[in-house]
């Protein structure tokens, strides 16, 4: 297996998330089986790609696939307070129900902000399942409706988080020895 010098230590093994991402979605597809229209399930770009590539082969129901940019972190660890939602193609949810796919839920920026677009853009209801939850970390009181896992207060890379783009590739979640995050 590989492991870059950078890493730390693994806090998630693969197996974990293998085993906990099949539960989420028996869940999440219990949760809608009685759902007339097709949920469309929001992946945002690009932490949350390995992670929803997983879960949405899970979901045995009809679904619909939207993907969206959400960045509200420039280079480095720490958010920028903004956030700035680039949907792939222009999107109306016409009245569809809306399940909203992220890596990790850290201030609750993003997610509150996410749970507005898609009302504006007329979802029927709107829930979230994100992969990790830093609740240490909320400035926004936000639920995700969700959770893979609680994760501590520490910057986590692998199975599509990143630091400037690299480590998305690992298929487990690690933790960065401190000395190389900026
Ligand atoms: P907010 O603060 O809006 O942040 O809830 C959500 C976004 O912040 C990024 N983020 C991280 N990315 N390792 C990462 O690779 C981390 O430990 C981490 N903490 C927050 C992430 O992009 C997420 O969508």
């Amino acid at each position: 297996m590989y492991v870059p010098p950078q890493l730390d230590h693994i806090l998630i093994q693969a197996e974990q998330i293998r085993k906990r991402i099949e539960v989420l979605g028996d869940t999440i597809t219990r949760d809608y089986t009685s759902s007339e229209a097709p949920l469309t399930c929001v992946v945002v770009l690009r932490g949350s790609i390995l992670f929803a590539a997983d879960l949405l082969r899970q979901l045995a129901l009809p679904v619909r696939l939207v993907t969206i940019r959400a960045s509200s972190y420039g280079a480095g660890t720490s958010s920028s307070g903004q956030v700035t939602v680039t949907p792939s193609e222009p999107v109306d949810f016409s009245h569809s129900p809306v399940l909203l796919i992220d890596d990790i839920l850290d201030t609750g920026r993003t997610l509150q902000h996410l749970r507005q677009w898609a009302v504006e853009h007329h979802a029927d209801s709107v829930k979230s399942c994100i992969l990790l939850d830093k609740p240490s970390r909320r400035e926004i009181p936000v639920k995700a409706d969700y959770v893979g896992f609680t994760v501590p207060d520490a910057f986590v890379i692998g199975y599509g988080l990143d630091l400037n783009e690299e480590f998305r590739n690992l298929p487990y979640i690690g933790v960065l020895k401190p000395e190389f995050i900026p």
